[in-house]
């Protein structure tokens, strides 16, 4: 139902909070959720296994096995990658938080990895994550958090960049993050960095906002309105992790709720058509049974388009509507 060149996207579950649950690994195990991956997505996006912690395990050692198995199945089937993510606050290993590295050795690091770990797949990832959630909701750096920042300065950031272009000089290099979805002091943070770095030539290409939204919240009606901003500044667009967690308490879903989380996802993805720039809406997740919601939000849950046995909820039908009308 997409429109040509409108990529959808999931997240390929396996890594992160997965490794503490009672399953084996989604992707490598689950022979039906790889089949629901194939069919009704056009783009992946490893949802842990490209993060430092899990691709970085220690400092001479790098585990490529699962993101390469995610990248070769993509080709495969005829699917995108977005790469996600080489500079981050978290989910970064113990030898790199505790290794109290000089400023001048955290620079090397930082260039080897991304050296590495982009070029490693050069012309089979189209667009990087470089940099995650490196402001927090007032437009501030994330200094304290993030141990780059903090070491560096926000001028790794447009290092990092440089390096990642010249690891791949076709990929498209974004920065990323959630409650950036409508206009607010965290995406126009993002909006005025983005023109900086573009004045100052540097390679950044595009912003994705996150979109893990809840009912507990309205939906960010400006989110058209934010990523138009983007567009006419000449930057590209991505939605990049939809998820719409209901408020839960301990209960089920109501028929209600899930009609209203139907109608977020349309908005979400009718937000995406509505700008030139934005190509792809990916989901984080599949079925709540591999969802990171129920495990990150205890008394939320029910966040994706499918049903634990894989049928399509409300959410679904809503996208395939909301894409097979779209003009464009
Ligand atoms: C989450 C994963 O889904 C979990 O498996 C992991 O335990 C924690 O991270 N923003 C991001 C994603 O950019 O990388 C996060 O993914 C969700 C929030």
């Amino acid at each position: 139902m997409a429109p040509r060149g409108f990529a959808i996207g999931a997240a390929a579950a396996g890594g992160g909070h997965h490794l503490e649950q009672d399953y084996p690994d989604p992707f490598t195990f689950d022979h039906t959720y790889r089949g629901v991956l194939a069919e009704h997505f056009s783009s992946l996006t490893p949802e842990n296994q490209l993060k430092w912690e899990f691709v970085h395990p220690e400092r001479h050692k790098y585990n490529f096995g699962p993101a390469d198995a995610i990248v070769r199945f993509a080709q495969r089937h005829g699917q995108k990658v977005r790469g996600h993510t080489l500079l981050w606050h978290s989910q970064n290993p113990a030898w790199l938080n505790e290794g109290n590295f000089s400023a001048e050795e955290l620079r090397k690091i930082l260039k080897e990895h991304i050296f590495t770990v982009v070029g490693r797949y050069r012309g089979k990832i189209h667009q990087w994550d470089v940099a995650n959630e490196i402001f927090d909701g007032d437009g501030n750096y994330r200094t304290s958090e993030n141990i780059w920042l903090r070491t560096l300065g926000p001028g790794i950031i447009a290092d990092a960049f440089r390096w990642a272009h010249q690891a791949d000089p076709k990929a498209k290099l974004f920065l990323n993050d959630f409650g950036a979805e409508g206009v607010n002091a965290r995406s126009t943070a993002y909006l005025n960095l983005v023109k900086e770095l573009r004045a100052v030539g540097v390679p950044v290409h595009g912003f994705g906002v996150q979109g893990h939204l809840s009912l507990a919240f309205s939906f960010p009606s400006d989110m058209a309105a934010n990523l138009k901003r983007f567009d006419d500044a000449g930057f590209e667009t991505a939605v990049t992790e939809v998820d719409v967690r209901i408020p839960l308490n301990g209960g089920t879903a109501t028929e209600e709720q899930l009609r209203t989380q139907a109608d977020y996802y349309r908005q979400a993805v009718e937000a995406c058509l509505s700008v030139r720039g934005c190509t792809s809406f990916t989901v984080w997740g599949t079925t709540n049974r591999y969802s990171w919601v129920p495990v990150f939000f205890p008394n939320e849950g029910e966040a994706t388009i499918f049903t634990d046995d894989f049928r399509p909820k409300p959410a679904y039908t809503a996208l395939q509507t909301a894409l097979a009308k779209a003009r464009r």
